[in-house]
């Protein structure tokens, strides 16, 4: 039986789940970089030059030099909720859907969220190298104390999906919940999640624990730096898995070793996969590298709805899921 081959070329910019590539294969020849990092920023220039859809990941900007340089591309679909790194308008200038994939990364996400939280709460990390070290010596008093989190008050900057998922943990912690957040969510969900909307600078000053669950915008940038760390608790500890430039790293280095805040919990970084230097000193930051959508099932979901948008849009002609710019449509 000859083989049949497919007429349009997707460029997948990294090793992504063996179902999810099985998938386009159905549909599509590939052009698969199975790399465990980032392509570099040339070759994807020219191997873009021949794609008719692109399956790239939050380490791919796709800007105006990229879609310059990609004459045949008629589709984005991005391994990823975040979209800071597309340039939306350029996209839908040249008539290209942009798709990405949330909702199922959202209770995942949550989870990670508290793991951090936890751990630099009640100091795990540290534990752990106590153990590994052979520095235990056995039960005492005064050892590597943390700080409860039951009964204390979480400060959610951002109150959208992963904000509220968050929120909603931490009703079983007994904990109270303030937000800030420009759109407020409706009665019944602040009713149900127990939340009360907060100004920005009250939040920072009364919580224990400052959770980052916004977008990174020209809004957001450094949202959270000295000013705002002057703002909060000596005990507070901040947590941010949502995107590393909302927070001004350096000034955070500051805040830690001189105890202006209690802790932090990252997943995202400044200019990741880099530390501001000093960051990874400090034994009160809890330092994961970009995990909170990591678990099995979530990354394959997420590969299979990117995957899944340009089989749609491109083979069978239907409106994608999830399409972040649907004016791009009006224009083709
Ligand atoms: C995203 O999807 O934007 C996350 O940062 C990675 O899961």
């Amino acid at each position: 039986m000859r083989r049949q081959s497919h007429p349009l070329k997707i460029l997948v910019t990294r090793r992504i789940p063996e179902a999810n590539l099985a998938l386009l294969k159905r549909h599509f020849r590939l052009d698969l970089y199975a790399h465990s990092t980032a392509i570099p920023r040339r070759l994807l220039l020219s191997r873009v030059r021949s794609a008719d859809g692109l399956l790239c990941l939050l380490t791919e900007r796709v800007d105006a030099e990229l879609l310059a340089a990609a004459p045949r591309l008629k589709m984005v679909a991005t391994f990823s909720v975040g979209l800071d790194h597309v340039d939306l308008a350029a996209c839908t200038a040249r008539g290209v859907p942009v798709t990405h994939t949330p909702g199922v990364l959202t209770e995942t996400c949550a989870d990670f969220t508290w793991a951090l939280l936890l751990a630099a709460a009640r100091r795990v990390v540290e534990g752990d190298r106590l153990m590994r070290s052979g520095g235990y010596a056995g039960w005492d008093p005064l050892m590597l104390l943390g700080t409860d989190v039951h009964g204390k008050t979480l400060g959610l900057i951002g109150f959208g999906r992963i904000g509220q998922a968050v929120a909603r943990r931490a009703l079983g912690f007994g904990m109270k919940i303030v937000y800030h957040d420009l759109y407020r969510p409706g009665r019944a969900v602040e009713k149900e999640l127990k939340a009360r909307h907060a100004g920005f600078r009250e939040l920072l000053k009364v919580s224990d624990f400052v959770s980052v669950h916004t977008d990174l915008g020209p809004g957001t940038r450094h949202l959270i730096g000295r000013r705002e760390f002057g703002l909060m608790k000596p005990s507070a500890v901040l947590i941010n898995a949502a995107r590393g430039p909302i927070v001004d790293e350096a000034a955070l280095v500051a805040a830690l070793r001189s105890g202006r805040i209690g802790g932090a919990g990252l997943d995202v970084y400044e200019r990741e996969p880099k530390m501001a230097p000093g960051l990874a000193a400090l034994p009160n930051a809890v330092l994961a590298p970009h995990l909170a959508s990591a678990s099995l099932e979530t990354r394959s979901e997420m590969g299979r709805l990117a995957a899944q948008s340009l089989v749609d849009f491109l083979a069978l002609g239907r409106r994608p899921l999830h399409l972040a710019n649907p004016k791009a449509l009006k224009r083709s």
